[in-house]
């Protein structure tokens, strides 16, 4: 049986957007039931339902980096009215709290576009350009209650340019971010994902 996933967004869509496009395939052992967001005019929205998913704006509540405690418990419940068991942070610019933590244990992923631990936080790829590293990439992993701190599931790197902008770098970086998403939904999607304090081992395949 296909997993069920649920993708939380902010934004643009572009991570959402390559989830959506591998669940088409029929050998993608998941499919997305649901696509919500915090905010009304995020053009996620419209990329979701134009590719035939359910796609709703949910009230956050409050301003800034959390939902309110009461928003936060209506997205876990719609979550779960939807069936999901995999919550997908695409682009999702809010910090996630109890209500959702504990309604979907082991199973919220973010994507971060830096090679964690470093640069957590806001404007990832113009932190590594400011700091000078010359790799820099994107991560995905396990959400918990601290910011882009959970166990990592998969990381790519790619190299920083010496003429690079944050645009052209995060260009880079957002081409990897596609591809280590889907492949972490995938693994997750087929149980293959077993935490080991912050070790994070993937399983052979079945069969
Ligand atoms: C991505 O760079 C992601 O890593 C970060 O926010 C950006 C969202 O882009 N968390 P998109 O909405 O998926 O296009």
């Amino acid at each position: 049986m296909k997993k069920k996933i649920g993708i939380l967004v902010s934004g643009r869509g572009s991570n959402m957007l390559a989830i959506i496009k591998a669940s088409k395939e029929s050998t993608f052992p998941g499919e997305v039931a649901i696509v919500i967001s915090d905010n009304p005019d995020a053009p996620a929205l419209k990329k979701a339902q134009d590719n035939g998913v359910k796609a709703i704006y949910i009230d956050p509540g409050r301003k800034g980096a959390y939902l309110s405690t009461q928003a936060e418990t209506q997205y876990a419940e719609v979550l779960k009215k939807h069936g999901v068991d995999i919550v997908v942070l695409a682009g999702f610019m809010r910090i996630i709290r109890k209500p959702l933590l504990s309604a979907f244990p082991n199973s919220i992923i973010n994507i971060h576009p830096s090679l964690l631990p470093a640069f957590p936080g806001l404007n990832a790829q113009k932190q590594a350009l400011d700091y000078g590293v010359k790799v820099a990439g994107c991560t995905v992993h396990f959400v918990n209650e601290d910011v882009d701190a959970g166990p990592i599931i998969i990381q790519s790197c790619v190299p920083v340019l010496q003429d690079d902008t944050p645009e052209t770098l995060s260009q880079r970086i957002l081409k990897e971010e596609h591809k280590i998403l889907v492949e972490a939904v995938k693994l997750l999607c087929e149980e293959r994902i077993k935490i080991e304090g912050r070790r994070v081992l993937i399983l052979p395949q079945q069969g």
